[in-house]
Formats: C-alpha cells, sequence, structure tokens
C-alpha cells in the first residue's frame, strides 16, 4: 500500500493533535448547552476521526451514524445526495449536532445533510471535517471546525478511500495520481 502513497500529508502524531485541539473547542463550546451533544458520524470515511475525537471530548456526548453518498466518478463528486442511512430518534428538538467528515470538497454532502437534519428539527446543527479542500468547493460552504486545510489532491488513509482501499492507513496521504488515472 504504501508504494501507492506520493507522500505523507499528515502523519499520525499530526493527526493526534488535531483532534486534540478539536475536541477541547468542541468540549467548551457546548459544557453550557442544556440539549444532549449527538455526533453524527457519516459512513465510511468518518469512522476513525469520529472515534479519535470522541475519546478526546470530555463532556457527555452521543454517537449517531449516517452513511450519504454523491453520484460522480470515484474522484469528482456530483451534485446530488443519497442517504442510505439516517438517524431515527424522536427527540430531535432536544439534540445539538455536530456532523462529523473526513474531508470536504465540492461542500454538496455536508450542506445537504445541515439543510436535511434542521429540517427534521434538530435544535442545532455544527459541522467539523477533519480535511478541507476550499479550492475545490462548488457551493459556499464554510465547517464551524476544521482540521486541516489541504490542497487539491487526492488524498487517502485514516478512513479516507479510494475504491474502498486505503482506508486502514494511519496517517493520510496524497495517492499517486497514476492509481486512479486510467
Ligand atoms: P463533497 O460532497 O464534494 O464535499 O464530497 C465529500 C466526499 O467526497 C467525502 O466524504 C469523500 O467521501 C469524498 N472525497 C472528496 N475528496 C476526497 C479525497 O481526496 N480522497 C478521498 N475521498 C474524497
Ligand atoms: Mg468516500
Amino acid at each position: 500500500m504504501r508504494k501507492d502513497i506520493e507522500s505523507i500529508l499528515i502523519n499520525e502524531d499530526q493527526i493526534s493533535e488535531i483532534c486534540d485541539r478539536i475536541a477541547a473547542q468542541i468540549s467548551k463550546d457546548y459544557e453550557n448547552s442544556e440539549k444532549k451533544l449527538v455526533l453524527v458520524c457519516i459512513l465510511k470515511g468518518s469512522l476513525m476521526f469520529t472515534s479519535e475525537l470522541m475519546k478526546r471530548i470530555n463532556i457527555p456526548v452521543e454517537m449517531e451514524f449516517m452513511k450519504a453518498s454523491s453520484y460522480g466518478s470515484k474522484t469528482v463528486s456530483s451534485g446530488i445526495i443519497n442517504i442510505h442511512l439516517d438517524i431515527k430518534r424522536d427527540d430531535m428538538e432536544n439534540v445539538d449536532f455536530i456532523i462529523i467528515e473526513d474531508i470536504i470538497d465540492s461542500g454538496n454532502t455536508l450542506s445537504h445533510l445541515v439543510r436535511y437534519l434542521k429540517e427534521r428539527g434538530a435544535a442545532s446543527v455544527k459541522t467539523c471535517t477533519m480535511l478541507d479542500k476550499p479550492e475545490r468547493r462548488t457551493v459556499e460552504f464554510t465547517p464551524d471546525y476544521i482540521g486541516m486545510e489541504i490542497p487539491d489532491k487526492f488524498v487517502v488513509g485514516f478512513g479516507l478511500d479510494y475504491n474502498e482501499k486505503y482506508r486502514n492507513l494511519p496517517y493520510v496521504g496524497v495517492l499517486k495520481p497514476e492509481i486512479y488515472s486510467h
């Protein structure tokens, strides 16, 4: 697997620092909220980031899972979002949600999911992404918590995949273009 990686963009120590910083911020921002704090892990890519983040949060927190996909090629997303796994709760008006994403590219997935949870009556909805590629936005969207801004490169590892592979790499690396450009 390492031979398919051009360079390591974020190593394990840096990932750990990102999780420490964001978890401390979230713990502080929500410590006085009367609502239940719920992290929404967007499967599959956000699994590792959500768990590393969650174990560092020092106030009560619950978790939910959603699965969404956009139609498009493997490396370029389209604007249409499908929800394959949804949240089933009857206390939406009592919940502060934070949607946890691995990466924001066009911004379509997160802007759609924020609108969707608000429409369902959530008390509040914020967003957190490990990686952000601001250059690639097609819809205006600014996440509330950002791990790191990265250049317009296709990256894998720490949950992020190409064709379901590389999710298990413990770091985030740039995939060699020759792997996906044929
Ligand atoms: P958006 O809706 O265009 O913001 O797309 C976000 C989703 O696209 C992420 O959850 C990833 O599944 C996928 N994605 C975007 N960029 C990358 C990348 O560099 N590596 C792996 N997946 C990516
Ligand atoms: Mg993906």
